[in-house]
């Protein structure tokens, strides 16, 4: 697929994670010129040799073919960013170490860079567009520090993608949301922007125009609903468990309402990443902030209701095990957040296995794609590359993230393979009962 814009622009995308490297390789695609920025010298060595620093689907063709076409190239250094008509802002903004909100040292530095290479252009206007997920009044404070220079202006312009979708998410989003400073002054930035996406905005994507607040707002809020419909399930799955209800029946009927929708009612082992946690904990620490704390209250109890679910599996594994973990072999599958990702920020699947590491079980990690990701972080857990290693002599095994692979095991095959047959499935994915007639003991969270 080759997507040429009308007229092509010079972009520069600055940070390289999961967002701006594909967004940069994403903006080659429609046919700009694009540098990708990143301080991260061998992140920057990997994309510049067109080598995706972690797993996407799609994102390693995409960069080739950019990278070889000659309209995507990689640097650390501003001094290579002149003459660029947008640079997009793509840094992380994660949980800051001392409370809930979101740290924007990141957005700071960068712009602490950018700036001095920021010049008036003869009369053709320069945009910074921040794509990061910031509380809101964020852009409008930001504002004030490019005001000096002419001709810059600052847009607003959320990302929505999902890691897994990320390409597709970025070729063909639900929406475009820009936020600008002032409907007037900015009126030239949302050319040049609509100039950026013009092939997208061709294929009849709805953009939007709205102020700074709106766009940082649609960001959290979207992020805070998924979370709440997670964490709703999940709490009528415990009641489901009391009961001996199956969460799956009443997620399907419920779902067929259309005011609800089945999607993002999955039960389990709740959710993680590096967006739905932080960006709900952001939101209820901006809106104390901002004096409406008591309306945010129930963001808090999503969030328990999410990191309980860690405990509830913890225990559910102890009782299966006659009530201690405690030296016994537990194969864990999955560590990765969700599937298709390698990215392990608040993973469910990996909080649990150290939770029960923690409690002296032996464990054995195994997942496609993670489990580099996993011994950088903690050497001293045992991974196995093969669910077949992962399994041998378990005395219990853990679903975690519901990886095509796992979905697809032959609960007769490998029942020879571990030295109990017993299974939770942390995703309700299994059809528990072949498993059950394979003569595994098979659990799952909120099914009788
Ligand atoms: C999310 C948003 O979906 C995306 O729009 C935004 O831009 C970034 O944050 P992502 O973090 O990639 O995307 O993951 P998502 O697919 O939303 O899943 C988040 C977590 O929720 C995962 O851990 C997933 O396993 C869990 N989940 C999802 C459930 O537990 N149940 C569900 O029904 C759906």
């Amino acid at each position: 697929m080759t997507d040429v814009a009308p007229s092509p622009l010079k972009l520069s995308v600055i940070g390289c994670g999961y967002l701006g490297a594909v967004h940069a390789a994403a903006m080659a695609q429609l046919g700009h010129t694009v540098v990708g920025l990143d301080v991260d010298a061998e992140r920057i060595a990997a994309l510049s040799k067109a080598q995706a620093p972690f797993h996407e689907p799609g994102f390693g063709a995409l960069l080739e073919e950019n990278v070889g076409a000659g309209r995507l190239t990689f640097t650390n250094s501003y001094d290579d960013l002149a003459d660029v008509d947008v640079h997009f802002l793509a840094l992380g903004t994660p949980q800051r170490d001392d409370g809930l909100a979101a740290d924007l040292s990141y957005i700071h530095s960068a712009l602490d860079s950018l700036t001095p290479h920021l010049q008036a252009r003869h009369g053709k206007p320069t945009l910074v567009v921040g794509k990061s997920t910031v509380p809101v009044g964020s852009a409008r404070a930001l504002r004030e520090r490019l005001e000096e220079i002419e001709g810059v202006h600052l847009v607003w312009n959320p990302e929505f993608l999902r890691e897994g979708f990320a390409v597709e998410d970025t070729l063909r989003p639900d929406r475009l949301v820009y936020g600008v400073g002032h409907p007037v002054q900015d009126a030239e930035a949302v050319t040049v922007l609509d100039a950026v996406y013009a092939s997208l905005i061709a294929l009849d994507i709805p953009r939007k125009v709205y102020n700074y607040e709106s766009a940082e707002l649609v960001k959290v809020s979207a992020n805070s609903f998924l979370a709440t419909k997670i964490s709703f399930i999940n709490a009528i799955s415990e009641l489901c468990d009391i009961t001996g209800a199956d969460v799956n029946d009443v997620a399907e009927a419920i779902g067929m309402d259309d005011r609800i929708g089945r999607k993002f009612l999955r039960a389990g082992i709740g959710f993680g990443g590096g967006c739905l946690p932080k960006d709900l904990r952001g939101l209820i620490s901006r809106a104390g902030e901002l004096g409406a704390i008591d309306s945010f209250a129930f963001l808090r109890d999503i969030d328990a209701i999410n990191t309980g679910r860690r405990e509830y599996t913890l225990r559910l594994a102890t009782r299966l095990l006659g009530g201690s973990v405690d030296g016994r072999r537990i194969a864990v599958l999955g560590a990765a957040f969700k599937p298709d990702t390698d990215d392990v920020r608040d993973s469910p699947a990996l909080d649990i296995a150290l939770r029960l590491f923690a409690e002296g079980a032996r464990i054995t990690i195994t997942d496609p794609e993670a489990l580099d990701n996993v011994r950088k972080r903690y050497p001293s857990v045992r991974t196995a590359a093969t669910v077949e290693d992962a399994l041998a002599d378990a005395e219990l095994v853990l679903l975690l993230t519901e990886w095509g692979e796992y979905k697809a095991l032959d609960p007769t095959a490998i029942a020879s393979q571990v030295s109990a047959p017993r299974i939770i499935d942390g995703r309700n994915v299994l059809d528990l009962g072949a498993w059950r007639d394979a003569g595994w003991e098979a659990i799952a969270l909120g099914r009788p």
